[in-house]
């Protein structure tokens, strides 16, 4: 396939760059009045509960940079949000500093040392069902604490025992359970029996104003207080795990645990219409799809569309379309494969891709590529988004990948443990047209990081913060994250406003779009029409975002998503 992109013809490579230097310096359209969020003067957390953004501002507020009240942030997340909220799975984080330096940092889990490629497969080669999701098997090696340890060697200013201290107050006071929290717990509680083989804490009847303690979290961040890091890879903590998850006939070792580390990355950077995007590189495919998609789409001028209206649903699932098929076979753990970022980022190969495409009519997914492969990933993650009073900014998605992940609970150590394997290829698939093998460079191997949806994106203009953003949603993070870059960009929304907006998704296979319950069916039957099959209502929500936009006044608005019990709180 690079050798087709290096014969493309001079013409059509000139043609893209006259279109998108006509439609580079994108300003806002129209004078409409922006409906506005919560607005702060320079700081601001949004996250998926109120009291993790509390404890976020109130380091801040205390003097704390955006990085440290990451790791308050994040650690209060474990207690109050233990869906997702984690120190048994893993994250990625991508920071913009004050003086314009941009990083991500990797701490995805990895497959154990003993993991091998054909593990959850039977005699017959077929899958066996629940292995990779549920229970000891599924668990891979977690990495959040071994993230904040590293954030916070290299750009913490406050002691790590400060920055853990209101986690482990809010542990023991309690945290009160929500209308949506009750929910979720209720509708999960089949699973935790099943997959520790006897009943855990949670395991009762919740509703809501209920208030749950976690004395045994509060022992193991006190634990990790006074012991630091090695706590929870090499101490009583990573005992605990490793006792635990073996009993239950799990495979991690104290090796792995050891073996640990985080890993520093060079962002995924990319410019649409004077805007720089800045996002996760692999394990995770997120920045690579939201920049992908954004290079497809930015020869089309805006002005033509109506925000959800027919052509622009059909041109974004077009171009989804073609980046999830290239997400399946090119992108990997970059540790492990060779992935040609440099290609599937420029302007002229994404041009190239999108040539066949018409407003007439649906391209069909299997005209895209013959792969056999369907995404079918989690959508149970969060993310939470910070900027400090200093300019510092951090967008940070974290994981158990399932609800409560694998739903084993080291009831000792009071956490849930991640289901990430399931992220791996279980079974790769056949050849494809270009003579790849779908999800061959996601298979399972020992140590590899699991391919990613999780899509911490920071935009710059102009060299200055603009947005920070990110979501939960599996693959519809990547669509959750761009549809939310253009609402703002291309659409003029203010923050809450666009968060709050109905979304639409198309991940190639299965070949659909899927529309959340709240969209307009206004356009449905024009796209029917057109050959799209449409799916409205399997997933009841598309994402949940947490952003934060700096106004054009410099002040902050923030985008708590209404889908959750989210909440942005500054000052
Ligand atoms: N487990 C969800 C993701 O990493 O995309």
């Amino acid at each position: 396939m690079i050798r087709i992109l290096t014969d493309m013809k001079i013409s059509l490579v000139l043609l893209s760059c006259i279109f998108i230097f006509l439609s580079q310096c994108k300003e806002p359209q129209s004078t409409k009045e922006i409906e506005r969020g919560f607005i702060a003067d320079s700081a601001m957390v949004v996250s998926a509960r109120v009291e993790a953004s509390q404890i976020g501002v109130s380091i801040l507020e205390n003097g704390g940079n955006a990085f440290d009240a990451m790791i308050a942030t994040d650690l209060a997340l474990v207690v109050a949000y233990p869906f997702s909220g984690n120190i048994g799975g893993g994250g990625f984080t991508v920071f913009r500093t004050s003086d314009g330096m941009t990083g991500t940092l990797d701490y995805r889990e990895k497959a154990p040392l003993a993991a091998h490629r054909d593990m959850y497969l039977d005699g017959n080669g077929d899958i066996i069902p629940e292995k990779s999701t549920l229970g000891a098997m599924a668990i891979g090696v977690p990495g959040t604490v071994a993230g904040l340890f590293e954030i916070h060697r290299k750009f913490g200013s406050k002691p790590f025992a400060e920055l853990i201290q209101p986690a482990i107050d809010l542990a023991k006071r309690g945290v009160v359970v929500s209308e949506k929290q009750a929910k979720t717990i209720n509708n999960y509680r089949k699973y935790f029996e099943r997959a520790n083989h006897r009943t855990i804490m949670l395991d009762k009847e919740w509703k809501a104003g209920d208030t749950i303690k976690y004395l045994p979290l509060a022992r193991t961040f006190e634990r990790i207080r006074d012991n630091g890091r090695e706590e929870f890879y090499e101490g009583e903590t990573a005992d605990m795990l490793v006792d635990y998850v073996q009993k239950l006939g799990g495979i991690i070792t104290k090796e792995d645990l050891k073996k640990y580390e985080a890993v520093w990355r060079k962002p995924i950077k990319a410019d649409y219409k004077g805007y720089t995007l800045i996002s996760m590189p692999p394990p995770s495919s997120g920045g690579i799809c939201v920049a992908q998609i954004l290079k497809s789409i930015e020869p089309y001028d805006f002005g033509q569309f109506e925000h959800n209206g027919a052509d622009y649903i059909q041109l974004l699932s077009e171009a989804e379309r073609r980046v999830y098929a290239d997400r399946s076979y090119f992108l990997g753990d970059p540790d492990f494969n060779i992935i040609p970022i440099d290609t599937l980022l420029s302007s002229y190969y994404n041009t190239e891709r999108m040539k066949d495409f018409s407003l007439e009519k649906a391209t069909l997914s299997s005209e895209i590529a013959h792969g056999e492969i369907e995404i079918v990933e989690s959508d149970e993650t969060t993310h939470y988004s910070i900027v400090d009073s200093y300019g510092n900014a951090v967008a940070v998605t974290c994981t158990l990948n399932g609800a409560y992940g694998s739903k084993v609970f080291v009831e000792e150590g009071g956490f849930f443990l991640n289901n990430e394997m399931d992220d791996l290829s279980a079974k790769p698939g056949t050849p494809n047209m270009f003579g790849l093998t779908g999800a061959e460079v996601n298979s399972i191997a020992p140590e590899k990081r699991m391919l990613s949806s999780m899509a911490p994106t920071i935009v710059a203009k102009n060299h200055k913060l603009f947005m920070v953003l990110g979501s939960p949603g599996g693959p519809t993070i990547i669509t959750s994250v761009l549809q939310n870059i253009l609402n703002v960009i291309e659409f003029d929304m203010g923050m809450q406003e666009s968060v709050a907006a109905s979304r639409f998704h198309h991940q190639w296979l299965p070949d659909q779009i899927q529309f959340e319950k709240s969209f307009d069916t206004i356009h449905f039957g024009h796209l029917r029409k057109k050959g799209y099959q449409l799916n409205q209502g399997a997933s009841r929500i598309l994402g949940k975002v947490d952003a934060i936009l700096v106004m054009p006044d410099g002040r902050l608005e923030g985008g708590a998503d209404p889908r959750g019990d989210d909440t942005a709180l500054g000052f």
